[in-house]
């Protein structure tokens, strides 16, 4: 018996003939690798497709680190979203063990996007505000590749939230000035114009009454300092005050934890720019970073 088995689309020129199947193992084996020839995976791959539909998707951040694979094209979880405690105090090794100790629970060996939260840049850590000092200058992206064995890409975790809010959220069809920030155990940010991402802001380092802004405004501080939500608005608000005479953005998305609980502060808020809270709640992190992962290892 002769089989030919030859791929229209994306291999013209190649012809794979396979004799005698059944015959011997010898023929198995050439059915075994046709068949690898022609996975939905390697012809993707030879056509220079992206691949990667799901990512998984880690948010390393102040109190946890959470995790979900993530399907790419939509910016749907497909998977539940686990949870392990951020490791105190937060060093390279504890949080890199404790990251792989979520990895694991996915048993997953694909690609990973990671948010985190620093300046990120060529996956090196180059600000420490709200993570262990010992962190500065480690290439967390290495680090994470190496003890995983997964290719994996590392940006700033509100930069990642921001990625997703403009391409699943609020942000969506919005081509000028927006300005995403997290309130969390810090202030994250993030800046788009027409849908260009400036990356690592940190607009959470701003000053405000003296101390950095994270410091006087964060959702943490709220708790902290056991403050009315009133009383955290007003501050909130002069932090967003602050940032509006700087970027005169048109829209503020307002992400994080705490606002799934944007009805409580957001009736104290006064800006000039549209006000919403985020689409994808705290699940843009994720979002964010798996889709990161997916256009950066497709160029
Ligand atoms: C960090 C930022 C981060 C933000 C939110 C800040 O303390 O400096 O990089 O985006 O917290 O996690």
């Amino acid at each position: 018996m002769k089989l030919w088995i030859k791929d229209n689309t994306v291999a013209q020129n190649d012809k794979l003939y396979l004799y005698g199947v059944g015959e011997s193992c010898f023929n198995c084996f050439f059915i075994a690798a046709t068949f690898c020839y022609n996975s939905l995976e390697s012809r993707q791959a030879r056509r220079g497709e992206n691949i990667y539909m799901n990512v998984l998707g880690i948010d390393i951040g102040g109190s946890g680190i959470k995790g979900a694979i993530v399907d790419v094209e939509t910016g749907q979880l497909c998977s539940e979203r686990l949870k392990v405690e951020t490791p105190q105090p937060a060093t390279p090794q504890a949080v890199i063990d404790s990251t792989c100790q979520l990895i694991r629970l996915f048993n997953w060996d694909g690609l990973i996007g990671c948010g985190f939260p620093a300046v990120i840049q060529k996956g090196l850590v180059k600000t420490t505000a709200n993570i262990d000092q010992s962190w500065f200058d480690i290439n967390v992206q290495k680090l994470l590749q190496r003890e995983t064995g997964c290719s994996c890409a590392v940006i700033n975790d509100a930069d990642a939230a921001g990625l997703a809010e403009m391409q699943f959220g609020e942000g969506r069809g919005r081509d000028g000035t927006v300005l995403i920030l997290t309130l969390g155990t810090g202030i994250g940010s993030a800046l788009f114009y027409q849908s260009q991402l400036v990356p690592n802001l940190e607009l959470g380092y701003l000053p405000l009454q003296g101390a950095p802004a994270e410091h006087y405004a964060s959702a943490a501080v709220r708790k902290n300092e056991k403050l009315s939500w009133q009383n955290w608005s007003k501050r909130l608000n002069q932090f967003l005050n602050h940032v509006e005479r700087l970027f005169s953005p048109e829209l503020i998305i307002i992400g994080g934890g705490v606002s799934r609980k944007y009805e409580k502060f957001f009736p104290y808020l006064e800006t000039q720019a549209e006000l919403v809270p985020a689409r994808l709640l705290n699940q843009a992190g994720i979002i964010g970073a798996a889709c990161f992962a997916a256009g950066k290892f497709h160029d």
